[in-house]
């Protein structure tokens, strides 16, 4: 409970005091109650699962692809050059997040795509990506989004990077692209946010790629919507904002060692251990 703010506490203890259930998916919802769960399995394979227009609001940062790498520094296990230190240069527990990029780009496609199906008519995704220099070219993640209800792209400004490179100025922004249905509006007032985010990385997070908290609180703080889902859910970040904002969740997540880290978090244990 200590990791926890007071917020969460109070909820948790008041609220919410069955456990946060993990379901680990077969092939079929049919029957599940997966609404405020984390369900573990391949993202694609459970949102074709589930019915369209069931939920509200998509916050979401997938796999980066970083270690399909051309350059010198990220590479699985390296000790040596500025990466040393960056969890993600080994992975995740489940994925080595490298592939082809043109498999890359059709497989994140094929996401947003379910994505968009399971948005209600109001609905909304924020889904986070990173453009990245390669073999001396931009990786211009809007080919991700291309031909998509596309609204606005905002930049999230972070306070460091981990990519340094002698040959392109240090990236120290990622995107958020905001894909809507049509009906979609801003909470009143959450226009003043603008489009540059100045927020920090989370650095107290044990997983190799993890959300802060405050750019998901600004995000909830945004945009309406109940039933709140993240197909890469993580350590769950989107869940513990979701929860203090009065949301639902439903959390998708293929590693079971980082569903588990979620649940732990969810349920106020020792979750930075977890994993
Ligand atoms: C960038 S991280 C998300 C971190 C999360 N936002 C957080 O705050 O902890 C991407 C996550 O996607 C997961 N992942 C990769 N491929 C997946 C798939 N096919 N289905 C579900 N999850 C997947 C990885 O295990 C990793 O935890």
């Amino acid at each position: 409970m200590r990791e926890n703010s007071a917020m969460q506490q109070n909820f948790w203890t008041k609220e919410c005091a069955a456990p946060t259930r993990i379901v680990n998916f077969t092939g079929t919802l049919a029957g599940v109650d997966y609404r405020d769960a984390i369900i573990c399995g391949d993202c694609l394979e459970v949102m074709r699962a589930m019915p369209e227009k069931s939920v509200h609001l998509i916050v979401t940062s997938p796999p980066y692809n970083l270690l399909n790498s051309t350059g010198n520094g990220l590479k699985k296990n390296t000790r040596c050059g500025k990466w040393a230190n960056a969890a993600i240069k080994n992975g995740y527990q489940s994925w080595d997040d490298n592939m082809p990029y043109a498999d890359y780009v059709a497989w994140q496609r094929a996401c947003v795509a379910e994505m968009l199906r399971l948005l209600t008519p109001d609905g909304a995704i924020f889904y986070n990506n990173k453009n990245r220099v390669q073999a001396g070219l931009l990786q211009d993640r809007r080919e991700i989004v291309a031909g998509f209800p596309l609204r606005q792209i905002i930049t999230w400004k972070r306070s460091g990077a981990i990519n340094f490179n002698a040959g392109y100025f240090l990236p120290v922004t990622e995107q958020i692209y905001l894909l809507c249905r049509r009906d979609f509006r801003l909470a009143p007032g959450a226009n003043k946010f603008t489009d540059v985010w100045e927020i920090k990385q989370e650095m107290k997070n044990p997983h190799p790629a993890p959300y802060p908290e405050a750019l998901i609180d600004r995000i909830l703080q945004s945009a309406p919507g109940t039933v709140v889902l993240d197909p890469f859910a993580g350590s769950g970040t989107t869940a513990v904002c979701a929860r203090r904002h009065g949301r639902q969740f439903i959390l998708i997540e293929q590693s079971p060692a980082y569903c588990e880290m979620a649940r732990q978090r969810l349920d106020g244990g020792q979750w930075r251990n977890a994993a």
